[in-house]
This record gives C-alpha cells, structure tokens and sequence, in this order.
C-alpha cells in the first residue's frame, strides 16, 4: 500500500513537471527571464520558487538533509523577495536553473513519501505556479497555443435558482489532504438566496458596458470607483458571446451586480450552492468574503501560506478556471486576490 502511493506521488511530480515545460515550451531564455509585467515574477524566477520549495519542504523539512543551495534561499523566498523586486536579482536561467530543477527532483525522489501530505503540498505548490505563470503570459500577449478560453454556457448569467434557507457542512474534513484555510470543517446557515445559474457572460457584460456601467458612479464602492477612475478603466475587453466573462476585477464584479440589484455571493453561499451550480470551474468566481480563517483555524504546515493574508484586505474566489488544474480545484478549496486585480482568470456569477 505505501509503495504505492509513493509510486503513485512520484509519477505524479513527473507528470507535474513536464506540464510545466510544456506551458513554456514556445519561449525563448530572454522571455523566460524578462519582467513580463510589474505586478507578475519573470517566469524564470517562478520556476525556480518551484524547485526551491521542492528543495525544502521534502529534501530539508521531511527529509533532513541540507538545502541544495542555502544562498538561494533569500531569493525564492516569496515573503523575502516580493514580486517587484524579483526582476533585477539574479535567480537562475537557463542550463543553471534546469540543473537546479532536475538535481532537486533527484534528491526529492529519494525522501519517503509517508502520508503524503507533503508531497502534496509540493505538486500542488508547482500547479498553482503555473496558473500565475499563464497569467503572466496572457498580460503579455504570449500565452500558449494550448492554452483555450472558458467552454461556453447555456445562459447568460441573470437567470437565477434558489438555495433554500437551513444549515450546512463547509471546509474539508480532517482526513487527507487539504489547506490549512478549508479546514476544520464546520456548520454555516444561510438564508433563502437565489444565484446565478451560470456565471455572466461577454454578451451579458457587453450590455452592461452598453448601458454606462463604467460611467454610473452609484453602482461602485468608493473604492471600486478610485480604481476605476485613477486607472480610467471604461470598459472590458470582451470576448465569445456565450462564454463566461474573464479577466474583471472584484470592483467590477461588484458594480456589475449592483446594476442587476444584486451582489456577490458569500463564501458560504458559494460553498452551498456548488454542486448545484452550471459553469463551476470555467472562471473564477470572486465571492463578497474577505479572506479570514474559519473558526479554529490551525496554519499548516506554514504562517505564510495562508495566515499572513488574513484580514480585510484580500477576496476569496471560489470554482477554478480553465487555467487551473483540476487537482487544485474543488468546490472547498479558497482562492485570494486583491480587489483591483485583473489579471485572474476570474468573472462573476450574481446573487439575491
Ligand atoms: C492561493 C494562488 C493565492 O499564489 O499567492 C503559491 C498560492 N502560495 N505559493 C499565491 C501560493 C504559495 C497562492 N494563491
Ligand atoms: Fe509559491
């Protein structure tokens, strides 16, 4: 049984890794390495976080050993090192960092692989990376050719269903692997709401740009209408018709509510009305939930995976996007992102 799920992890990490290479494949060193947006990491030095994560969390934490490179600690550490920086520091390129990745592999696949949960934690880790590296390369225009937008849906958003009032079971339980942030897992109520069946698509969000949504300062919060005037954003590129609106901000999401007399669902109403719900996993879906732990919350196996992100300040999303593996998603599992970003391959679905 132990042997294989160690097997079983193994060939996972593999498979993890050449999906990787494949999502970079149609670019060159100097893409790699260039600073392809301000608020993003050269992809480069994403790729080596990877392996600097790998290099701890099994080779130094679950396995004992010295890290393979203690001066790139610094560097590939995400709290050390924020995002803005990252561009003029010399993490490794080329033949240097592919020999960094492979000689972490190496190693990583001598540690015992135990319950998992670590192991885990590192596949997961290098999934994760790899959507924030295609956010990377669709700001940039140079997104790969295997990489397709949301499939279409049957509706256009404003038809809604109704989840009756009453209690029910949120976050992941105590068995297998789970974020610190979906655990313990506990009871919620909410009242009688109606949601979205769909998420809104380009052609529902197209009216809205049409009827002044972007002009009507009364549909926006007071900081949603800062970001929107400092950044003069009027409107939303577009895209199918029928398919799920992509790439709009928290701010947007919320004013495109208030315009339909509604707004974002609660974290807890997401969770519940899920497995009813067409479209989950097409875009992201922001929810009206600042990001904070659930009661009890424990952090594991590190503060700053979730913990230092708790307050007022960041927004959960919920569901997954066609950009995100599907190991990473479930209807448990909570995503976070400031309000004004729009890189995420995240839309709205409305709620009453
Ligand atoms: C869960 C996507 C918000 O990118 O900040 C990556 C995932 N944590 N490395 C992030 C993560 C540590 C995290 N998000
Ligand atoms: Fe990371």
């Amino acid at each position: 049984m132990f042997e294989l799920v160690a097997e079983d992890l193994h060939a996972v990490m593999g498979e993890v890794r050449e999906r990787t290479f494949a999502l970079v494949a149609h670019l060159d060193d100097e893409r790699l390495n260039a600073t392809l947006n301000p608020i993003m990491s050269p992809l480069s030095w994403d790729l080596g976080h990877m392996a600097a994560y790998e290099d701890l969390w099994l080779n130094h934490r679950a396995g004992g050993r010295e890290l393979l490179r203690e001066d790139l600690a610094a560097l590939y550490d995400a709290f050390e090192t924020p995002r803005a920086v990252r561009g003029d520091l010399e993490f490794l390129r080329g033949e240097e960092l592919l020999e960094y990745m492979s000689t972490v592999r190496e190693r990583a696949l001598e540690t015992p692989v135990g319950d998992g949960v670590l192991h885990e934690l590192v596949i997961r880790h290098e999934l994760q990376h790899t959507e924030t590296m295609l956010q990377a390369m669709v700001l940039a225009g140079i997104a790969p050719p295997a990489l397709h937008g949301p499939v279409t849906v049957d509706g256009s958003g404003l038809e809604m269903i109704e989840v009756p009032e009453g209690p029910f079971v949120l976050g992941t339980g105590p068995e297998g692997f789970a974020y610190d942030n979906e655990r313990p897992r506990h009871t919620a109520d909410t009242a009688r709401f109606t949601i979205g069946r769909t998420p809104v698509t380009n052609a529902t969000w197209q009216a809205f740009v049409e009827a002044g949504g972007y002009e009507n300062e009364a549909l926006w919060s007071p900081a949603g209408w800062a970001w929107r005037t400092e950044n003069d954003v009027t409107g939303h590129a577009g895209g199918p018709p029928n398919a799920p609106v992509v790439h709009v901000s928290h701010h947007e999401a919320e004013a495109f509510a208030r315009a339909h007399d509604a707004r974002l669902p609660t974290e807890a109403e997401w969770e519940k009305a899920a497995p009813e719900l067409e479209g989950v996993g097409a875009v992201w879906e922001w929810t009206s939930s600042p990001f904070t732990g659930y009661p009890g919350f424990t952090p594991h196996p590190y503060r700053e995976y979730s913990e230092v992100f708790f307050g007022d300040r960041y927004r959960v999303l919920r569901g997954g996007s066609y950009a995100t593996h599907p190991r990473v998603a479930s209807n448990q599992f909570r995503n976070w992102d400031l309000p004004e970003r729009r890189q995420l391959f995240a839309g709205v679905r409305i709620t009453r």
